[in-house]
Parts: structure tokens; sequence; C-alpha cells
């Protein structure tokens, strides 16, 4: 199952963000898929805004993750895979455990790290969209967790 957003620009790609936020369980992975500026860190700016995180989020590619406390009960795990050059790297962050101690995590150039992390995932794959300004998101829910929240329709929208 998938649903296909268009994102006419970085304020409806900032709303969909806002919209999963309250659907955002201690223990999720979200993967973020797509080509250099089509969004990811865009759109993990607007989750964690959403989930009350008042410091400014900026992209991990150096340091590979960034923890930000939100106000939701977890910590926001936000991971940019970019450098990435092994799978150990990203082993070494240890996200499961960090999973089971109740955080979400949120990874940029999510398939390079998908192999390091437990197969219930939402997937939203970023593309370019017609026209300047344009994205075009496609959300695949992994997994009984997110296939149960994709069929209640939290997004407004249905495949
Ligand atoms: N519809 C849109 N949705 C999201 N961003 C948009 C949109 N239209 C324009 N933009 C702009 O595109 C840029 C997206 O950059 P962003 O850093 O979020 O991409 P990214 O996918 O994280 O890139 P990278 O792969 O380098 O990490 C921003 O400058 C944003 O303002
Ligand atoms: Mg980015």
């Amino acid at each position: 199952m998938s649903v296909t957003l268009d994102c006419p620009d970085s304020a409806a790609t900032r709303a969909v963000a806002a919209r999963l936020a309250p659907a955002l369980r201690s223990g999720d992975v979200v993967l973020l898929e797509g080509d250099l500026g089509t969004g990811k860190t865009t759109f993990t700016q607007a989750l964690a805004a959403a989930l009350g995180v008042e410091r400014a989020v900026t992209s991990p590619t150096f340091t590979l993750m960034n923890i930000h406390p939100t106000k939701a009960g977890f910590d926001l795990v936000h991971v940019d895979a970019y450098r990435m050059e092994r799978l150990s790297e990203v082993v070494e962050l240890a996200l499961p455990e960090l999973l089971d101690d109740g955080a979400v995590v949120v990874v940029e150039w999510g398939e390079r790290a998908a192999p390091a992390l437990p197969g219930d995932r939402m997937v939203i794959r970023f593309e370019y969209g017609p026209g300047e300004g344009s994205r075009r998101l496609t959300i695949e829910a992994v997994g009984a967790r997110w296939e149960a929240l994709e069929a209640s329709g939290f997004l407004g929208v249905r495949a």
C-alpha cells in the first residue's frame, strides 16, 4: 500500500510532516529517500517543530546522528546516511537500542541504513515534481504497525 502526495511548495511538504507528527509513537522508524535537495531535511525540520523541538534542526551530515528531546515523550533521533561509507558506521549508532529505549528514528538516505534497522517502517520517497518548487512524496507503510496506521487514513488520503 502506498499514498502519493503532490507538494507544490515547501509549505505543503511541511504540512505533511505536521500531519504525521501526532501519529508517531516510541519505537517508530521513518526512512526518507530521494535525491539531493528534494526536501528530506525540510520535512524533518517540520516534524521536529510539530513535536515541540525548540532548537534548530540541521542535517547531521558529518556527525551522522543528532538526538533531539521532544515534548511528545520521546527523543527524535535524526540520522543522515549520505556520507556513510560502510554499514558498520550506522550499526555503531546502535539505532535498535535507541528504539528499544523509546526513541523515534528518522533517517535521511534511509535506504542506506535500512539493513541496520528493524523491519517495520514508514518509507517516504521524495521526487522532484512537475514545475519549479514542486515535490512528489510517495509514502509506503511496511509492517503491521504502519499498515494499520495507513489504513486508518491518517494522512487524509487513501491509495
Ligand atoms: N515542495 C517542496 N518541498 C520541499 N522543499 C522544497 C520544495 N520546494 C522547494 N523546496 C526547497 O528545496 C530545498 C530542499 O532542501 P533539503 O535540504 O530539505 O533537501 P534534502 O532532501 O534534505 O537534501 P540532501 O539530500 O542534500 O540532504 C529547500 O531549500 C526547500 O526550501
Ligand atoms: Mg538533507
